[in-house]
């Protein structure tokens, strides 16, 4: 590479990798997609195969990644091809992190306005009693004046952030947001356990029904564990960029998936004893869960306007994390490559993600449902993404020198690193491949 790309820094303290990779993983997908899927999917067998996919699948690419990301330390497309270079492949595999940041975009665009409609519900959920609850938010999502206040407040948020670099912006701010996630979350739980129907939502989560299982099941299972840790759209691979090169990467790859796994749990432990305690709510219900069923529960239960606003502060604080790693990749790459200020960066392209959103505003339907954010989620959740991930898993597995790997490796386990061979060369590409293949027809 003949210029020099600016440097971004690395992480200051051994775990905030593991804190920000871990923001980034936990987010509206663990608490609000996680329950709503669970429930439309029936329970525990889509637990099931929700947890294969992590293992079989999501942890491989994600020690690609990191790997990918720490080796170069620059963004995902500089990245890529600085170890496409060196492998001595065509620096057309850059691509695969263009891929990434469009996703990124299209992803932000929507994730923003829907992070928005959490925050609007903090104060819904503290002073409204309306006890319909359907209509309620209906009426919010029909509101594109209101939607569009909170997502350009929260879109505000996130470009704050990631403009303040990787140290004092991102770095300092998962300091503060996990902590405070995981003690609303656990208060959640304890919650659920003393005043919930807690022993309904366990065994609605871990006892397998494998008659409700269809070619389906596996579709939403491993979309939504794409989704839930952040793979293949270079979120993982620019925050590993910042790693030091003295942390192990394949044992920080399964504490984020590891970690990921057990909010999306947490979160089902605290979603469904409300629901459960409360006659006549459905597990059911899609992506009004959280707005509507749970939401009927805290106006129906005692201290519900307390208990209400913790749950969606929690799902915003959540959701902050998730966004500023959707961001950072295009901030990185353009801040780098020096056409603009990291600030400039990330002005430009929060504003593009913000307009982008507009379409997901205004595209609310009477009955809540949303063409135009299906289509952009459809086109970046369930073919970018994958398609993403498919790349990296053969890139790594088939066309990156194994020497540059081991190297980057340091010392790991042999069996371990043959059993992640074996993962990433053949089952995570015929995987995604085959759920990529039925996605489109
Ligand atoms: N993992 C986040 C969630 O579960 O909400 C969403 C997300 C973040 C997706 C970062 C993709 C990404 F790159």
């Amino acid at each position: 590479m003949q210029k020099t790309l600016k440097s971004h820094g690395t992480w200051i303290g051994k775990w905030t990798f593991v804190l920000a990779a871990t923001g980034s993983a936990v987010g509206l997908g663990n608490i609000w997609g996680f329950p709503y899927k669970a429930g439309t999917e029936g329970g525990g067998a889509f637990v099931l195969i929700y947890l294969l996919c992590i293992v079989l699948i999501g942890l491989p690419i994600m020690l690609s990644e990191i790997l990918i990301g720490r080796r170069s330390g620059n963004s995902p497309i500089n990245s890529m091809k600085k170890s496409a270079i060196d492998s001595d492949v065509s620096s057309a595999w850059q691509g695969v992190g263009w891929i990434g940041i469009s996703a990124g975009i299209l992803i932000l665009s929507f994730y923003s306005v829907i992070a928005g409609i959490c925050l609007k519900y903090i104060f819904v959920s503290a002073s409204s009693n309306d006890l319909d609850t359907a209509g309620q938010f209906l009426s919010i999502v029909n509101s594109p004046k209101e939607l569009m206040l909170w997502h350009t407040i929260f879109m505000g948020l996130t470009m704050f952030i990631v403009s303040a670099g990787v140290k004092k912006g991102i770095g300092r701010m998962v300091k503060i947001l996990m902590p405070m996630l995981g003690l609303l979350l656990i208060f959640m739980v304890v919650y659920g356990i003393i005043n919930g129907a807690f022993k309904e939502a366990l065994s609605f989560l871990f006892k397998p029904d494998f008659t409700k299982i269809t070619s389906d099941t596996f579709l939403v299972a491993m979309g939504q564990a794409f989704f839930s840790l952040s793979l293949g759209m270079g979120s993982i691979m620019a925050y590993g960029a910042y790693m030091s090169k003295d942390q192990n990467i394949a044992s920080t790859s399964v504490s984020v998936g590891a970690l990921d796994t057990l909010v999306a749990i947490m979160a089902g432990l605290a979603v469904f004893p409300i629901i459960f305690a409360i006659q006549g709510l459905e597990a059911s219900r899609g992506p009004g869960l959280v707005f509507i069923s749970l939401q009927t529960a805290f106006n129906t239960m005692d201290f519900g306007n307390i208990i209400g606003p913790i749950f969606f502060i929690l799902l915003s604080v959540a959701a902050l994390s998730s966004s500023i790693s959707i961001l950072e990749p295009g901030v990185a790459y353009l801040a780098e490559e020096r056409y603009f200020s990291r600030t400039k960066s990330a002005i430009i392209i929060s504003i593009t993600c913000w307009l982008i959103g507009i379409g997901t505003a205004f595209g609310f339907d009477q009955d809540g449902n949303n063409f135009f954010q299906a289509n952009v989620e459809l086109i970046s959740v369930n073919i970018m993404q994958p398609l993403g991930g498919m790349l990296i898993a053969i890139f790594i597995g088939w066309f990156m020198k194994e020497s540059l790997i081991k190297n980057e490796l340091g010392s790991i386990n042999q069996a371990i690193y043959q059993i992640w061979r074996v993962f990433i060369k053949f089952v995570a590409p015929i995987g995604v491949g085959i759920v990529l293949i039925s996605q489109l027809f």
